[in-house]
């Protein structure tokens, strides 16, 4: 019995010594100290000695007992440091790395320009209003004294939604939405999006236009050059060549249009100017008797001025950009460049 029971020492120390796996290490402590385990086998046979033998040996069991749970503890510890330490040194954590951030998204150029313009002009003491991109005729056409069936509507053919309801072709129903809840003064600005069957190099169904309007006692159309002088030169910088051309709106007269020279080719002649050299940016104008008709103010005490900016040809010409497409193909690599 001494010598089975040393015999079962020896192997399982030699077993434990041997194991290299915590797996392992379980195995082995089921098979000597678990419930049918050769150790506890032991522990029950002694019930069948003699009074005199049983003490003795029930402390020898107890010795072997504790020496293989110990054993088995301190492999166990080992084990483990050296798995961890060998994981480690697989994985190899480098914590001076920097960490991964996510990717952050840059401002739209067409929201930096708008922006840009809103800050300048609200320097000049206008405020921003908003209207709705699906529009009354009413107030996109009929108030701007543009009558039913009337050639100007074909110049700003849109998609329709209904008889009386479209996308809107211009800012300028804006101007009638403000005059028709406000009494002048009224100095306001109006960015938003805009709607026309339009599509080449430098016109897009979809673009951003910036309205201004300011309507006073006394408003001239020295007023209207002289506040789009100063917007020229605080945001294409000073000397940039101004031009304005006679034109016609339904809803101003005298109207003008304005053309900033090219920056593409420096007024030279290119794709981008249609070899003129200059890029319309804006048609203005000042406001039509027909128009403070519709929105109830008196012509006779009041005047005013108004203006509609094409916002992505400004932001062409402020950053060089040959194709106006190019904002609106949701390409990051051309979006990323503006902050
Ligand atoms: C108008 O839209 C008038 N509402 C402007 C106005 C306002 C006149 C107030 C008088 C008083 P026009 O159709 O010319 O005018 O457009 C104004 C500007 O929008 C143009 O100068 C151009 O810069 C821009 N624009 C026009 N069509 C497009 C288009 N399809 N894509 C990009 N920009 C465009
Ligand atoms: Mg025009």
């Amino acid at each position: 019995m001494n010598e089975t029971l040393d015999q079962l020492m020896q192997s399982a120390l030699a077993e434990i010594a041997g194991a290299a796996s915590e797996d392992t290490l379980q195995e082995l402590r089921v098979r000597y100290l678990g419930k049918k385990g050769e150790l506890t086998a032991v522990m029950k046979g002694l019930g069948s000695l003699s009074p005199e033998e049983r003490p003795r040996m029930g402390q020898m069991v107890n010795t072997v007992k504790d020496r293989l749970e110990t054993t088995l503890e301190e492999t166990l510890q080992r084990v483990r440091a050296a798995a961890k330490k060998e994981r480690l040194e697989r994985e190899r954590l480098d914590v001076t790395l920097p960490g991964r951030t996510s990717p952050l998204g840059t401002k739209h150029p067409i929201s930096l320009v708008i922006e840009e313009i809103s800050d300048i002009f609200a320097g000049l003491g206008f405020q921003v209003a908003e209207g709705p991109e699906v529009e009354l005729d009413f107030y996109n056409f009929e108030a701007l004294n543009f009558p039913k069936d009337h050639p100007a509507r074909d110049m700003q053919d849109t998609f329709f939604v209904d008889d009386d309801i479209l996308l809107r072709t211009h800012t300028s129903p804006v101007q009638v939405r403000t005059m028709l809840k406000h009494a002048p003064p009224v100095r306001i600005i109006s960015p938003g999006t805009v709607y026309r069957c339009d599509s080449d190099a430098t016109h897009s169904p979809m673009f951003h236009q910036i309205e201004g309007f300011m309507v006073d006692k006394g408003v001239t159309f020295g007023d209207l050059k002289g506040i789009l002088t100063n917007f020229v030169n605080q945001f294409f910088g000073a000397g940039t060549g101004v031009r304005l051309r006679p034109s016609f709106f339904p809803f101003t007269e005298p109207s003008a249009e304005v053309d900033i020279a090219c920056v593409m080719c420096k007024g030279q002649g290119c794709r981008v100017c249609k070899q003129s050299g200059w890029l319309e940016i804006l048609g203005a104008g000042m406001i039509d008797p027909e128009v403070y008709r519709h929105v109830g103010y008196d012509p006779e005490s009041i005047s005013g001025f108004a203006f509609g900016m094409g916002i992505e040809r400004v932001a062409m010409l402020k950053y060089g950009i040959g194709d106006l497409r190019m904002f609106f193909d949701n390409d990051v690599r051309f979006l990323q460049q503006f902050r």
